[in-house]
């Protein structure tokens, strides 16, 4: 379902230990990877092709609903690209977090595009409020984190992440047993780092058929 919605259906104000998000960027993306026929592998995502005022409603919408159900002082991570970066981390901080850094993926091998090949995204780090109740609990993380992206012909979400970059998100911010909620959970990377560290998750998403490889890919981490 849409996350604005199920937030205020499903989630109690302050009862979220960690959001780990990637949400739409507006860029209009439905992927790189062509079939054989040079189709596009998938569509455009949802809310991803929105008018800039349309873009920046539905991210304050999402963002408060975040805002809400965080707890104080803990974590948001919320994967974005350097178009939008500027924009983002400005509503994060209209809406109460404050940034606390800004990691970069770097995805290790080059993907498309000829001037400078796009190899890295951006993941803002921020805390709700300005007390932070909890640290990253290592002092080694660096903030570029080397995790090679998915190969275009295997991936089965057009922007998927891969969950060996989520987890150490999950146990730097997190311990055992707590929540964490991711708001556009796609193919559920983040679904899959939270359960298999044994933290709890809670988690949405608008397009059944991704909604379906999540729910799939938990079942068979339960089997
Ligand atoms: C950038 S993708 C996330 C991809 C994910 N990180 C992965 O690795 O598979 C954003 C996802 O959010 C979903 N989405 C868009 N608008 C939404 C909304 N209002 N509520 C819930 N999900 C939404 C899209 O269908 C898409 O799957």
């Amino acid at each position: 379902m849409d996350c604005v919605q199920g937030a205020k259906r499903h989630i109690e104000d302050c009862s979220i230990d960690l959001i780990i998000t990637d949400p739409p960027y507006n860029l209009g993306f439905g992927g790189t990877s062509l079939t054989k026929t040079k189709k596009p592998r998938f569509n455009i995502i949802a809310n991803d092709n929105l008018s800039n005022r349309d873009y920046q409603r539905f991210t304050f919408q999402w963002l408060r609903q975040a805002y809400r159900v965080l707890k104080p002082g803990r974590h948001i991570y919320v994967c974005m690209d350097w178009r939008m970066y500027p924009l983002v981390s400005l509503w994060m901080q209209r809406v109460g977090f404050a940034i606390k850094n800004c990691l970069v993926w770097d995805k290790m091998h080059m993907g498309m595009g000829w001037q400078y090949r796009f190899q890295h995204e951006f993941i803002i780090f921020a805390v709700k409020g300005n007390k932070q109740t909890r640290r990253i609990s290592t002092r080694k993380a660096s903030d570029i984190i080397s995790v090679p992206r998915i190969s275009g012909n295997k991936t089965i979400h057009p922007t998927e992440k891969p969950p060996e970059l989520i987890t150490p998100l999950i146990l730097n911010s997190s311990d055992s047993g707590e929540l964490v909620a991711d708001f556009f959970i796609g193919s559920g990377p983040v679904a899959e780092a939270a359960i298999k560290n044994g933290r709890k998750l809670i988690g949405f998403e608008v397009d059944s058929k991704y909604y379906k490889l999540t729910t799939d890919r938990i079942n068979k981490l339960k089997l």
